[in-house]
């Protein structure tokens, strides 16, 4: 890799940055680039190449009819909520063209791989997608919030008892710029350990 190929791929690093899901507008990508993301997104370190994670994808007119059942699971969590939240609910899936959910596939018989490692390596599939995403001139956000722990929701998305939303990755072109936040400085979180 010459110096100035590889000064290119961490400036793409380190570009990387959310676009929140309020911002993402059509069009997402086609089945091709689609495809061609998730191909990156699933190139990732994996313990024992269980390949822990599968992807559901959710777009269209199937973003508002989740939102439906999502504000009546919300109503039924907690009769009192406002509208405003009911509303948030109703419309959570509905802003970026396309949400691929990352799901974890933990087979509880694996003693071998310990389940942290294989919720890891789905976890990493989620910021790899963002990366994918944003190299092919699309933005993405990781979101999870309430939805991704609920059980009845869980069921609704067809998650088997085994599976975890390790990830609802929000996708579609960017509306803004959007702005960076603060970094943390990694010389603040280095330390060396030595031998005691
Ligand atoms: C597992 C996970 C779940 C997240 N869930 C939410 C969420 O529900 N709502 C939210 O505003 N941000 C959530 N975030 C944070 C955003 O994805 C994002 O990292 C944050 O806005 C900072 O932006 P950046 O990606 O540009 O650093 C989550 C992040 C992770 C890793």
């Amino acid at each position: 890799m010459s110096a100035n190929t590889e000064h290119e791929a961490l400036a793409a690093l380190d570009a990387r940055r959310s676009v929140p899901a309020k911002q993402l507008d059509a069009p997402g990508p086609d089945d091709a680039t689609l495809l061609r993301m998730l191909r990156s997104a699933s190139r990732v370190p994996d313990h024992g190449k269980r390949v822990p994670f599968r992807f559901l994808r959710i777009a269209g007119a199937d973003r508002d009819a989740l939102g439906e059942r999502l504000a009546a699971r919300s109503l039924e969590r907690d009769p009192d909520i406002g509208d405003g939240a009911l509303d948030k609910d109703r419309r959570r899936f509905s802003h970026a063209p396309l949400v691929i959910v990352v799901v974890a596939v933990l087979d509880p018989e694996d003693t071998k791989i310990p389940e942290v490692e294989r919720l890891l390596t789905a976890g990493s599939v989620c910021f790899a997608l963002l990366q994918a995403a944003q190299a092919l001139g699309f933005g993405g956000s990781w979101l999870s919030g309430w939805p991704a722990y609920d059980p009845d929701v869980r069921a609704l998305l067809g998650l088997g008892a085994n599976e975890r939303v390790a990830g609802f990755i929000h996708i579609g072109t960017p509306r803004i710029e959007a702005p960076e936040r603060e970094r943390p400085d990694p010389a603040t979180l280095l330390t060396d350990w030595h031998a005691p």
